[in-house]
């Protein structure tokens, strides 16, 4: 059984405390969020303690490991806390948005060999995780594309926006790791990216996009490309093709159920396909902590490690480089 203090119960915090209360081999013994009334929220949902400060949910002697899923600027100083106190660490993507930071982390916690995972779901996900299995296996015969869509259902609120820290380190982090999964051990060398705030007076204002395209190359010459939105009509749209000498794979959309209508109207009409991320990748998240908990239980290595999350932030900022520039930028980790 592995005991859990979680740090931050807002959208992703309460989600995960659900998943710990679920997991058979897993406790949730506290709670911390600066917001009294969240973490409040999260003690009546599971029964857990509400810890004073977020030093006395991770110190405590009778926990294992440590759940971040507060605002990402704390992630780095809640990281080196709980590795100092020798717990295992479960953290929420992006580390942070400054690579300075994330480096000093890194030094900061060199000496304590705590497990670290960070929490890209994606790869969690079985259709996706097929399609990279089905690369590896070279099922393709020899990869030469990746294509990655990825479109949120609408725009966040503005307060989320200055936060984020940007559309390309806060959303296509997540395809950035996605393409690195994808590409096992053949590193992206290049990005070329654009960028406009094309619909949302939110994202105008504070400078930020709202529709974004990027091509990446890879050592061995595959090119990638990916192309992201914060509005699709249609839903949370999620979709990853991979192409080669001997064919393609697609981990498409999924739809919650599988009825189609036929009318003398129309054929083939599906129901909307999932509204967002919690619904989309519900298993995924779970299959993620599952992994999590295992690892540590079994003393084995976490398939998504602090060096994953520092290098999705290094392509993130080569991306900013690019849009800046408007030039090709060479990606060095
Ligand atoms: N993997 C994913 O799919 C995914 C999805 C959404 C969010 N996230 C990440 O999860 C993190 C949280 O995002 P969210 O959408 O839940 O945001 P949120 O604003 O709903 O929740 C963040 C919580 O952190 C709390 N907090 C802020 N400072 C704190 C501190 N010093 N100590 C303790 N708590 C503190 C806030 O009060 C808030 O409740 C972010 O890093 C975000 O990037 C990941």
């Amino acid at each position: 059984m592995l005991n859990f203090s979680l740090i931050g119960a807002g959208r992703i915090g309460y989600m995960h405390a659900k998943i710990i209360k679920a997991h058979p081999k897993s406790n949730l013994k506290y709670v911390y969020d600066v917001n009294s009334k969240l973490a409040n929220d999260v003690v009546k949902l599971t029964g857990c303690a509400k810890a004073k400060s977020p030093e006395q949910a991770i110190n405590s002697k009778d926990i294992d490991a440590v759940l971040i899923a507060s605002a990402t600027p704390t992630h780095t100083k809640f990281i080196t806390t709980a590795a100092k106190a020798g717990k295992a660490i479960f953290c929420e993507k992006p580390i942070d948005l400054n690579i300075k930071k994330v480096n000093q982390c890194e030094n900061n916690i060199k000496n304590y060999k705590v497990p670290i995972q960070i929490g890209f779901n994606r790869r969690f996900d079985l259709s996706h995780a097929k399609v990279q299995k089905a690369c590896l296996n070279k099922e393709i015969g020899d990869l030469e594309m990746v294509v990655i869509t990825s479109r949120d259902p609408q725009p966040p609120s503005i307060d989320y926006l200055k936060a984020a820290g940007g559309f390309f380190r806060d959303a296509t982090i997540h395809d950035f790791d996605l393409t690195r999964f994808i590409l096992g051990n053949d590193p992206v060398v290049q990005i070329s990216a654009f960028g406009e705030a094309l619909f949302d007076k939110n994202a105008k204002k504070i400078k930020d996009q709202d529709t974004g395209m990027f091509i990446l190359k890879s050592k061995k010459g595959v090119l990638i490309h990916i192309n992201n939105s914060r509005r699709a009509v249609y839903g949370y749209d999620q979709r990853v093709e991979i192409f080669g000498s001997k064919g393609m794979v697609i981990s498409n959309n999924q739809v919650p159920n599988s009825v189609e209508k036929f009318t003398n109207k129309s054929t083939n009409i599906k129901d909307p396909i999932h509204f967002f991320f919690m619904e989309r990748y519900e298993k995924a998240y779970k299959d993620q902590f599952n992994e999590f908990v295992k690892c540590v239980l079994k003393k084995t290595n976490p398939k998504v490690t602090f060096d994953d999350g520092k290098k999705a932030l290094i392509i993130a900022n080569a991306a900013y480089k690019s849009l800046k520039s408007g030039k090709v930028v060479n990606i060095k980790f």
